[in-house]
């Protein structure tokens, strides 16, 4: 079976940048891949070329096997896509909106599959207002609202997060995953990493268009980030000894460890007897720190 997604050396210039150089990754079925980077990575240059916005400087981008720079509207057919930008349709409602995206689709509009969708993403209330009444976050339901009236099985997603509240960012992250149930893959990007992290099977880390590492998230927390644990103490103790201690002080000493390794083994092997332990403070590793090392290192 074709993959959902597949981009192949995929290079963009533009007058005065390289905006996106020799980047490939695939997506497959039921994923959630980010593509996660610092601003002006060429994240949203990639998705433009998926949608055929922007025509790729060479390489090639198949959807489903449907190669887009061939065949742009049965790929854009295949495809659900929810812009950066707000888009202000100022003059319709909400409902016509959605009724012209359906013509454009060649769709009749599917009412129950509408209604669910409206209703899904708090929006059914709002249905006869002009789009130029909405709220920014209201917005940018209503584009993903319209990215899934044509039931795509391979969603874009950039920034889908940007200005929405944390109740409905919660809300939106559960309804990703009930996306990603119905097998609907997923291209993800954010700035947001703890959304990253909550929802990315895989990972793309892009830097001045170059794709540096792509792996599954779990892998890239287990490799670029660790656990910081600081004991604070009762009484000083003689010097402690284990190899993954950092610091020591008095009343404090400092380890840092794979994510994944119990304290109780630490305290066990470093001889640290239990009572002296007044408190502890745990750090866990996370995308920020994958993102800080991999951005820095190579
Ligand atoms: N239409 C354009 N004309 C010229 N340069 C462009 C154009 N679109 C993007 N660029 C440049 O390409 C690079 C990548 O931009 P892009 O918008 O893809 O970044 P991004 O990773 O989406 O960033 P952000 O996190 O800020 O959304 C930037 O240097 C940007 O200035
Ligand atoms: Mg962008």
């Amino acid at each position: 079976m074709n993959a959902p997604l597949s981009v192949r050396h995929l290079c963009k210039s533009f007058e005065k940048t390289d905006a996106v150089c020799d980047v490939s990754f695939e997506i497959l079925p039921g994923e959630v891949f980010g593509l996660l980077g610092p601003n002006g990575a060429g994240k949203t240059t990639i998705i433009s070329t998926i949608m055929t916005l922007q025509d790729p400087t060479s390489g090639s981008i198949e959807v489903f096997g449907t190669d887009v720079t061939k065949h742009p509207r049965k790929a854009k057919g295949l495809i659900g896509f929810v812009p950066q930008e707000l888009i202000n349709h100022g003059f319709f409602t909400v409902e016509e909106i959605l009724r012209y995206h359906a013509a454009y689709y060649g769709l009749k509009v599917d009412k129950a599959h509408q209604r669910y969708l409206l209703e899904r993403l708090q929006l059914y209330k709002h249905r006869h207002k002009l789009v130029s009444e909405l709220s920014g976050g209201m917005k940018r339901r209503l584009l993903i609202i319209k990215a899934l009236l044509h039931h795509p099985k391979l969603l874009l997603l950039d920034e889908p997060t940007a200005g929405v509240d944390i109740e409905l960012r919660a809300s939106l992250w559960q309804f990703i995953q009930e996306l990603k149930k119905e097998n609907i893959s997923i291209l993800l990007t954010t700035h947001y990493l703890e959304e990253a992290e909550r929802l990315c099977d895989r990972i793309g880390i892009l830097d001045q268009g170059h794709l540096k590492r792509t792996d599954k998230t779990e892998k890239l927390l287990q490799e670029h980030s660790s656990k910081k644990v600081t004991l604070t103490l009762t009484e000083p103790l003689s010097t402690v000894h284990h190899p993954l201690l950092k610091a020591q002080g008095d009343h404090h000493l400092d380890f840092q460890m794979p994510n994944e390794m119990p304290l109780s083994q630490v305290i066990r092997e470093a001889h640290i007897p239990f009572d002296v332990i007044q408190d502890v403070n745990i750090k866990v590793g996370t995308l920020e720190d994958v993102m800080e090392n991999v951005l820095s290192h190579e």
